[in-house]
């Protein structure tokens, strides 16, 4: 029975982070997995395969839109989908050996099973016991299901079947204006499936700045998604080859069915604590299912850490890395801090959108002076030449001492271009110092300068 310092439970973005930094701090660690590979839901069946195929049916959206204007005359490519399934796997794999090569260059010991929490100070992986001063549990999540609807990851999908499809549908339904729901519903409009959104609210993107989810959805339309908003969906029905979906308008309750080859459940997802035996360990939980944790990610239990998906938060894999690498500080005996208030968030479409800080409408329930700041792509030298114009950059600042508040961003490279405002947010910035921070010239970063110009004495390119 080997002992260690720590050991996580899970290699996601936030298990395996947390392994390399304990070893990196001098910790005799473990981390234990039970699937196959390691990189947990982002490497296998999320952040990375469902960016391979955005990438990929980017790139044919080019081609059959933009080329022929820029002189790049020819027929457009034709799709052949295995082909973009076995490079969607490739990049799965490169990802996940890198983990592998991760563990073996900082000697983290890959536990391969599924691991359970006996008592405090034990994890259990088949029939062996071992010993750690530190359990950090980092399991994650998985989808939420949705009753009526029964997922059999071939005609009623989750992401994780939506990734692998035999074939192209002609007709997807995605139940849900979410993330996973616009993320893939454009990866399959963009093959040429005919694809209906249906989404319980009146908006996209819950929780986003109002003026980004109009501009969003208005995008998605124009890139041929339909959506059904306001409808809460039933339950699906299914045959051998087809699917039906029924739902109900929430405005006058009437009933509706939608026909699909494909259908695509992306209502949101939900920690993943199955096998480990936290109820009889005592571990406290939220009422939503997660693992309740103090400041320093420890449990009720002692020397039990969480984090990740599994913990409260925005379900986001630089969220669990960053968790991660804060909690392998703490039981190192330093002081790790993630900055909760400075998260962006990204969606991978095209444009993408990103967003971090606050939305002008929760400065608006805070009460709370402030000016705002918008900056169109049109107006941008870079995005123009690239047919990227579409979407503009908005800044947030308080009104009295022009300190950033937020950001919120849909255009090209829009999640590449958040990352500048992150960091004047975390220096406490003002819009004034971001707007006196000489940019490049021509690009789309000239953007976010003009957005914080416009806080100020006005943008110039407008
Ligand atoms: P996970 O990545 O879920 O890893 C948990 C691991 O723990 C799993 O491998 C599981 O097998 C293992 N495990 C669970 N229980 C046990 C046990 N008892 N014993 C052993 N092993 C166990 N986020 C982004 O930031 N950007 C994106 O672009 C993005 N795209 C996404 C696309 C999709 C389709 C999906 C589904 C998610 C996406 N996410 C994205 C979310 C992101 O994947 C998660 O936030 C992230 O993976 C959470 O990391 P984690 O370490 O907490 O857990
Ligand atoms: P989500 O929470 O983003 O969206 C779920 C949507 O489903 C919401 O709009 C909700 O109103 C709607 N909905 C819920 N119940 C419904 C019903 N009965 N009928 C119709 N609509 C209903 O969840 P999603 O898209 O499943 O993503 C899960 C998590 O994965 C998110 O927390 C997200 O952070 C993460 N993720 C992140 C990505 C990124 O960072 N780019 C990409 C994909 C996922």
């Amino acid at each position: 029975m080997a002992t260690y310092d720590a050991i996580i439970i899970g290699s996601g973005p936030g298990g395996y982070v947390c392994a390399i930094r304990c070893a990196q701090l001098g910790l005799k660690v473990a981390c234990v997995e039970g699937r196959e590979t390691l990189g947990g839901t982002c490497l296998n069946v999320g952040c990375i395969p469902s960016k391979a195929l955005l990438h990929a049916t980017h790139m044919l959206h080019e081609a059959e839109h933009n080329f022929a204007a820029m002189g790049l005359k020819g027929k457009s490519p034709s799709v052949d989908w295995d082909q973009m399934l076995s490079y969607k796997t490739s990049t799965i794999e490169q990802n996940t050996k890198g983990i592998e090569f991760l563990f073996k260059k900082n000697k983290v010991d890959w536990i391969k099973g599924w691991a359970s929490i006996p008592e405090a100070g034990q994890v259990k992986v088949g029939d062996e016991v071992h010993e750690a001063r530190n359990i950090i549990i980092a399991s994650g999540s998985e989808a939420a299901s949705l009753p009526g609807v029964e997922v059999d990851e071939k005609r009623v999908v989750t992401s994780t079947g939506a990734l692998e499809l035999g074939k192209v549908p002609k007709k997807m339904v995605v139940i849900g204006a979410g993330v996973i729901g616009l993320e893939l519903g454009s990866v399959y409009a963009r093959l040429g499936a005919d694809v209906t959104v249906v989404e319980f609210l009146d908006v996209v993107t819950p929780g986003m700045d109002a003026e980004i989810q109009k501009n969003f959805q208005k995008t998605m339309k124009k890139q041929g998604l339909e959506f059904i908003m306001g409808a809460a969906v039933q339950k699906t029905e299914t045959t051998k080859t087809k699917a039906k979906v029924h739902y109900k308008l929430r405005k006058d309750d009437s009933e509706h069915v939608l026909d699909a080859d494909v259908v695509l459940v992306a209502t949101g997802r939900k920690p993943y604590t199955d096998g480990l035996g936290l109820d009889a360990l005592g571990v406290k939980m939220t009422d939503r299912g997660q693992i309740a944790v103090n400041e320093t990610w420890e449990t009720n239990v002692k020397g039990v850490y969480a984090i990740g998906d599994v913990i409260e938060g925005p379900m986001l894999a630089h969220k669990a890395e960053d968790e991660g690498m804060a909690a392998a500080e703490q039981v190192a005996g330093k002081h790790g801090h993630v900055n909760y208030g400075v998260i962006p968030g990204v969606i991978y479409t095209h444009p993408e959108v990103a967003n971090v800080g606050a939305t002008e409408e929760s400065l608006k329930d805070q009460g709370r002076a402030y000016k705002v700041g918008k900056f169109s792509f049109m107006g941008n030298g870079r995005a123009k030449a690239n047919f990227a114009g579409d979407g503009f950059v908005k800044i947030l600042a308080d009104k009295d001492t022009d300190r950033i508040l937020g950001a919120h961003i849909i255009g090209p490279m829009a999640g590449d271009l958040i990352h500048e405002i992150c960091v004047a947010m975390e220096f406490g910035a003002s819009a004034e110092d971001l707007a006196m921070t000489c940019h490049a010239h021509p690009t789309y970063s000239e953007a976010v300068r003009e957005a914080a110009l416009a806080c100020g004495d006005g943008p110039i390119h407008m």
